[in-house]
């Protein structure tokens, strides 16, 4: 059982939440992710840890409420405990210093896990860009906190409420535009990745794509997680979460993704 220390909300369906964790606390580092379960006969689900605190023993969790297990951890309040935080889980995301830019876009549930990398890659003294894409104005979360570790945000929205108008790839188009950029990470909606992913090949810009919302168990054995890269079977849960973009076959994970959709059903 691990105890929740504090919560506190970013929009209806996103809250942060700092879990008591001492060992993982102590031994994660970016990229790593966990497995929790809010009950005991509950679902598992895999969530990136935001950050950490070795001295108070925590973990920090951004979880937004995308099905019935995620809806049911953010309606835990402070004090309450989950059933069970397992990991660290997954291989840590390789982290160096490069000479020019790196870009970090996400959109969706994807921008959560993003945050530690935008972290680890600054702190390695990287000139880090964030692409952030939402919807709409409302949709677009944890833009604070990714200011803060980035030197800079660009916020694009489909709609252009706020930010400027347009998709993902705009945003990141701009900026190989404009500065030379050395790798791209890109976490969110498998179709985003995919036009993220052909977007950087065009400029020959190096991709990471993290995975890690496509896992279902997270134990290597159910097989969900399932994916091609460069030809080869690979599993998110133990192989990844990252890869690179240019490798991962994206229409076979679309079309995975979209029969288990319709399982859920
Ligand atoms: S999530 Fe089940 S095998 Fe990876």
């Amino acid at each position: 059982m691990n105890k929740i220390v504090s919560k506190e909300y970013f929009s209806d369906k996103v809250a942060k939440l700092v879990v008591e964790a001492p060992l993982i606390a102590k031994a994660r580092k970016a990229g790593h992710f966990v497995i929790v379960r809010t009950k005991e006969k509950g679902e598992r689900i895999p969530l990136t840890i935001a950050s950490s605190d070795i001295d108070a023993g925590t973990i920090t969790l951004v979880v937004q409420a995308v099905g019935k297990t995620s809806q049911e951890l953010i309606d835990l309040n402070e004090g309450d405990f989950i059933q069970d935080v397992v990991g660290p889980l997954g291989k840590a995301t390789h982290i160096e210093k490069y000479d020019n830019t790196v870009v970090c876009c996400g959109g969706g549930v994807g921008v959560a896990p993003l945050l530690p990398i935008v972290e680890a890659f600054h702190k390695a003294g990287n000139r880090v860009v964030v692409v952030l894409a939402a919807r709409t104005k409302d949709l677009v979360i944890l833009e604070d906190e990714m200011r803060k570790i980035s030197d800079e945000v660009i916020i694009m929205t489909d709609d252009g409420s706020y930010g400027n108008k347009g998709l993902v790839t705009q945003g990141v188009e701009d900026v190989i535009n404009r500065e030379k950029v050395d790798l791209c990470v890109t976490i969110g909606p498998a179709i985003m990745m995919k036009f993220v992913s052909k977007l950087t090949e065009k400029y020959n810009v190096p991709t990471v794509a993290s995975l890690n919302t496509i896992m279902v168990d997270g134990t290597g054995m159910c097989g969900a997680c399932r994916i091609t890269v460069g030809g080869k079977t690979k599993f998110v849960c133990v192989d990844g979460p990252e890869f690179d973009a240019h490798q991962v076959d994206f229409d076979e994970m679309l079309m995975r993704l979209n029969s288990y959709k319709e399982l859920e059903k």
